[in-house]
């Protein structure tokens, strides 16, 4: 049974004619844009902005219609995967390196619908590695800064080992935690750091969770107070 394919399947349901549909990036947003573009080739008619280079040459291939965000007003529905989703839809994300499109498109999204499968579903943040996007200078610095926050880094490598490049020429520092209290003032305090340009904890964004269970249901989660 492939989870993320279920989850991604059923959030890709939500979406409908006229609608500006935010892009997500890694293994699950693949099926959902995979998805959206079957049902773009069989009339529907939606424009769409992606969170990656990747995503977006994906959604190109399947002649989904891109969009920048000079052409519109506002995203109706951002449809993402994430690395960790805690009770309160707190996320990690970052794992595809994609974090900082994807926090600016998530932000700017009236709804941001999240697609994991169950192994994604933790109590407590941090047992993935939080990523965050540094730029170059000063790195070995801006490093130093966050580890004084209680983590252990590693500078992302490529198979080649490079150091990883974002999308906008950045790199992503690695952060274990192991358990993250307060993700909200870990959030801030990481993003005062000169040199960090965003970190993957996703506080307050994800509007609802599609969960796909290997028994072939998917549940969803709603953000409470909704
Ligand atoms: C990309 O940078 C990430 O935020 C992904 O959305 C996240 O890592 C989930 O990826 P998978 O769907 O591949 O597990």
């Amino acid at each position: 049974m492939n989870v993320k394919k279920l989850a991604a399947e059923a959030a890709v349901e939500l979406i409908k004619d006229g609608m500006t549909v935010g892009l997500g990036t890694g293994s699950t947003a693949h099926w959902a844009i995979a998805k959206l573009g079957e049902r773009v080739n069989n009339g529907l008619k939606i424009k769409a902005i992606a969170t990656s280079k990747e995503s977006d040459a994906l959604a190109k291939e399947l002649n989904i219609p891109m969009v920048t965000f000079s052409d519109i007003g506002q995203i109706d529905i951002t449809i993402d995967g994430a690395d960790e989703v805690d009770p309160n839809l707190i996320l990690i994300k970052g794992g595809g390196g994609a974090l900082l499109r994807e926090k600016i498109i998530a932000t700017a999204s009236e709804k941001l619908i999240v697609i994991v499968d169950e192994s994604k579903l933790v109590r407590q943040l941090g047992g993935f590695a939080l990523p965050i996007e540094v730029i170059p200078f000063g790195m070995e610095s801006t490093r130093k800064f966050i580890e004084e926050l209680g983590c252990k880094t590693k500078i992302r490598m490529t198979d080649k080992n490079d150091r990883f490049k974002t999308d906008n020429g950045n790199h992503i520092v690695d952060c274990t935690f192991g358990r993250i209290e307060s993700p909200e003032k870990i959030s801030q305090k990481l993003n005062q750091i000169p040199g960090v340009v965003e970190n993957g904890l996703f506080i307050r964004l994800a509007h609802k969770v599609y969960v796909g269970y290997q028994s072939g249901k998917v549940d969803i989660l709603l953000k409470k107070n909704d």
